[in-house]
């Protein structure tokens, strides 16, 4: 017979405990256990009797493609890589007020024009959800809408007769198994909630769509071992104070994880923005010294941002090191570079980091950009407002060639730059023909120390505002 049995399981990474403790052993996080109570499970799965025999094949079978099926926002679809897949289970993460409800109610009725989507809520009841679609004006669409969180409920009428083609839960967490005794939003109930539906819709070949909310130290709350279950993670961010949000692949077993869908919040609802670079450079103030622009690339598209420094003299005994948008651990590089290898010394200043709009760069081509910017700070000379830079830094304060200088060229010249600082290599590779195509004027930076060429004034400047500290 089942026995019920308390465990202790941990809310941040799952692992069971027979008891309370303070700190987890998996992941060392404090106070994230929560009592949870199970079945026991019955006989043993190892060395048991009774199990089928798998009937193995051959690798080399012809795979069955199942068709995408496009949602018709071009920004959901090129992180999705093309549209979702039938059978699927995707995982939609971000804050709260974020935008996700709005942006599925918007795929919702987009999807619901020639097939059949169903929406379940489990944070709304319906009139707000009906009252969110007259805001955004797609209240005549065909979506089949349902506020319950009760997961065999769902489960049931899923199952009942045709099942739709994409089932969209918002949010994982609100939804409960009945058969377990612990709150909906703990890991069991995430985890045994998102069981049944993800193997509800495989069976059906529906596509599932979660949402999940994420804490404050960014990981999808509950767990990351919904993230496993799922074929698809995708994160909506962006700033609360900004207009605009990005739509990032995490994982993707049917696409690309390295591109971006990047939306504008407006009055009514989520509109699609096809240029980014043009939105991220819009306030951009002309000849202030301490910024630079970085031709980024997302996945396949450059996107054009600009990287903002600020350097002062600091009253502090350990100056402060300040990074909204980059990674802390590449500015302590560059930093530590600039000293070692061109000899400016920002030892005595408090260095303040951030990329414009809200943005956030993750890749290593924005060095040479955040270095640019740095000194043009110190030195008070404005870059050339009308370049654009990019290159990584090596230890040794050679610029490495990134890729796709091409694309990130072209993007330039599109939004009227004519001059761009690259790495010297880059145009000694091969591509070097194809490079002049974009028609911008090149600086080629073979070390760091060549970028001290745009502002001579730079060393002396950082010498100068440290004796000033002193006096
Ligand atoms: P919502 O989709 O409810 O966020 P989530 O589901 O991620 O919690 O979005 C809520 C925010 O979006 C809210 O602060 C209001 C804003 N919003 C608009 O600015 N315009 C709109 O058309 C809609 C529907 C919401
Ligand atoms: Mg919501």
């Amino acid at each position: 017979m089942a026995r019920s049995q308390t465990r202790y399981i941990c809310q941040s990474c799952g692992q069971v405990h027979p008891r309370w403790v303070g700190k987890c052993d998996g992941c060392g996080a404090w106070n994230t256990l929560a009592e949870e109570v199970s079945e026991k499970a019955g006989p043993k799965a190892t060395g048991g009797k009774g199990g089928r025999h798998l009937s193995f094949v051959e690798l080399s079978g012809a795979p069955e493609f199942e068709p995408r099926r496009p949602t018709g926002i071009a920004e959901l679809d090129r992180v999705l890589g093309g549209g979702i897949v039938p059978g699927s289970a995707i995982l939609v993460g971000g804050d709260p007020g974020i935008g996700k409800s709005t942006l599925l109610l918007q795929a919702a009725a987009r999807l619901s024009e020639d097939r059949r989507i169903a929406y379940i809520s489990g944070e709304e009841a319906v009139d707000q959800i009906r009252m969110r679609a007259i805001r955004l004006g797609v209240e005549k669409s065909r979506v089949a809408l349902a506020a319950s969180t009760n997961v065999r409920d769902i489960v049931a009428s899923l199952d009942h007769g045709e099942a739709p083609e994409v089932a969209i839960i918002d949010s994982i967490q609100t939804m409960y198994v009945d058969t377990l005794e612990s709150a909906p939003g703990t890991v069991g109930q995430v985890r045994a909630a998102s069981q049944e539906l993800i193997r509800l819709a495989k069976r059906k070949g529906t596509a599932l769509i979660l949402v999940g909310h994420v804490t404050k130290d960014g990981m999808i709350a509950g767990p990351k071992v919904l993230e496993h279950m799922v074929d698809t993670v995708l994160h909506f961010e962006g700033e609360r104070g900004h207009q605009f949000r990005i739509l990032r692949s995490i994982k993707n077993r049917y696409g690309p994880t390295d591109e971006i869908g990047v939306f504008e919040m407006t009055e009514t609802g989520l509109g699609e923005v096809a240029n980014p670079s043009a939105l991220f450079l819009a306030d951009r103030s002309q000849d202030v010294s301490g910024a630079a622009v970085f031709a980024g690339m997302e996945g396949t598209r450059p996107v054009l941002v600009e990287v903002q420094a600020l350097v002062a003299p600091s009253p502090l005994g350990t100056p402060r090191r300040t990074v909204v948008g980059w990674d802390t651990g590449r500015l302590a590089m560059t930093l530590a570079v600039l000293e070692a290898r061109a000899g400016l010394s920002l030892g005595g200043y408090d260095v303040f980091l951030n990329v414009a709009g809200g943005f956030r760069i993750q890749e290593p081509a924005a060095d040479l950009a955040v270095a640019a910017a740095l000194v043009s700070a110190v030195s008070g000379t404005p870059c050339p407002s009308n370049a654009v830079v990019f290159g990584e830094l090596g230890l040794s304060g050679e610029i490495r060639a990134v890729s796709q200088t091409e694309a990130r060229l072209k993007e330039a010249a599109k939004l009227g730059f004519d001059r761009a600082l690259i790495p010297r290599v880059q145009s000694q590779s091969k591509n070097r023909k194809k490079i002049p195509a974009a028609g911008l004027g090149l600086d080629e930076m073979g070390t760091i120390g060549d970028l001290f060429d745009l502002f001579p004034d730079a060393h002396q400047a950082a010498r100068h505002g440290d004796r000033r500290e002193r006096a």
